[in-house]
């Protein structure tokens, strides 16, 4: 066998190991989805169905027993259609392409389904992914428990695969950091570019929109091989940055604003995902700097505070921390109304620049899956009441970090115009995002080939 497809044959023994006597599980890949019309949107693979299968095309479907037997369904062969789509692997090939251990037409599904969860005692599959599949699988148990009087027994229980596949996919193998660190270069050479076309243009006295920018991103991610962004490109000049989901558009890009750039390629279906902020045109000004350097202090908190054996939430309170006092400081927060840190920390005060969290899980889904509670701590509940909205949140504690977790490091910083904030701060937004693998000793930084250091990024931006 060969690697890669080792690398998905055990994947699919260690789920078989965890279906429980007589478990059998059933995981479609994603569907295909129009545009317009007939034009499709580009197909994207789901991400459960290709970490147990290596496999991209689409009407795809695994089903695995807790025997450790593979039955992959998957297009038939058909020269037309392959001269309009594409060459189709077909069930002829798939067991020894994908090493699977037999495979069929996905025509077939609907006849062979209840034949497959005959005798079952559970049935598991994705809960949360697939909107109609619950549905489909009800109609097969229908037919299963139609021949009851033939003595045929119907599974008894239906289990969330997520929960088994999502613990599994939190920890990442050799082979994924290989990619999610190829994927970070990509990205990090893409907001290089980004950055060093912004300052040229500007010099050259040339208008800069938005969507320059995001060229010279799509430009790197497809020149080094990566299929696609991991999602949708953020390009915010100037005031937009402080729209967080704002994405690439026209707008003018500046001298003397700041430019912000969430962006990262996915690369053989591992995304990454990085954040910059820099000067138009190369060189801060005294307040974008000002900010920029407590945004650039609290991330170092956060990316201080991973290590095996801290949680997850560790990294939001380093950075929380940081910025906090930093705005006190700064008269971001009015330190007469909130009194101490402490006291503007309890009450969210920072609330009102930081809004989001520091981090997230990345992997295959930029968000990627992963419980944020500790699986072996989630029956310990406390109560607290937010002081913002004044409801009551339950709270368990936070996931504990161990190698091989891969997690994004994103603090931000934002400044609407408002009475309550000094004016030269007014459409500053800044975030700074980086992607981190947990090791042993602490995290490894794999999207450092993009600078952070503001004087790192203005020379980098005068070359
Ligand atoms: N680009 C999405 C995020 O940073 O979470
Ligand atoms: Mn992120
Ligand atoms: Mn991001």
């Amino acid at each position: 066998m060969s690697t890669n497809l080792s690398i998905h044959a055990t994947r699919r023994a260690r789920v078989a190991r965890q279906l429980g006597d007589g478990g059998i599980a059933v995981i479609p890949t994603a569907p295909e989805h129009l545009r317009n019309r007939d034009n499709p949107f580009a197909f994207r693979h789901d991400s459960y169905f290709y970490y147990l299968s290596g496999f991209t095309e689409p009407n795809a479907w695994l089903v695995l027993d807790a025997e450790g037997r593979s039955t992959l369904f998957c297009q038939p062969k058909n020269l037309e259609r392959e001269i309009w789509d594409g060459i189709r692997l077909g069930p002829e090939t798939a067991p020894g392409a994908l090493g699977v251990d037999e495979a069929f037409s996905f025509d077939e599904l609907d006849q062979r389904l209840p034949k497959l969860l005959e005798n079952r005692a559970s049935v598991w599959f994705p809960f949360a992914t697939h909107d109609g599949l619950p549905t489909r699988i009800d109609g097969w148990l229908r037919q299963v428990r139609a021949r009851a009087r033939q003595g045929v027994l119907a599974p008894e229980t239906q289990r969330d695969l997520c929960a088994v596949l999502d613990e599994m996919r939190l920890f990442k193998d050799a082979h994924e950091l290989a990619l999610i660190r190829r994927a970070a270069q990509i990205s990090a050479a893409a907001h290089v570019r980004a950055m060093q076309r912004s300052a040229r243009m500007l010099r050259a006295g040339q208008e800069v929109r938005e969507y320059h920018l995001e060229a010279e991103l799509l430009h790197e991610f497809r020149q080094h091989g990566a299929q696609a962004p991991a999602y949708g490109s953020i390009v915010a000049a100037g005031a937009n940055a402080c729209v967080l989901h704002y994405r690439a558009d026209a707008a003018s890009v500046r001298a003397g604003e700041l430019v912000l750039i969430d962006a990262g390629c996915e690369l053989d279906g591992y995304a990454s995902d990085i954040t910059r902020t820099f000067p138009a045109d190369g060189k801060f000004t005294g307040p974008q700097r000002e900010l920029y350097q407590l945004t650039l202090a609290a991330q170092q908190a956060a990316i201080a505070a991973v290590r095996p054996g801290a949680r997850f939430n560790d990294l939001h309170a380093a950075a929380v921390k940081v910025l906090t006092q930093g705005m006190i400081d700064l008269k971001l927060i009015d330190r007469n109304q909130h009194g101490t840190l402490d006291d503007a920390i309890a009450n969210r005060a920072y609330f009102a620049h930081y809004m989001h969290r520091t981090s997230h899980w990345l992997g295959m889904d930029v968000h990627d899956c992963g419980s944020y509670v500790e699986p072996t701590e989630a029956e310990q509940t406390s109560e607290r009441r937010d002081p913002l909205s004044g409801e009551s949140v339950i709270e368990r504690p936070s996931r504990i970090l161990h190698p091989g977790m891969v997690l994004t490091i994103e603090p931000g910083l934002y400044v609407r115009p408002s009475e309550k904030t000094p004016s030269h701060f007014w459409n500053i937004g800044i975030r700074i995002e980086d992607d981190a693998v947990v090791t042993d000793e602490g995290c490894e930084l794999m999207t450092r080939a993009v600078p952070v250091e503001p004087d790192t990024i203005e020379a980098l931006m005068a070359d």
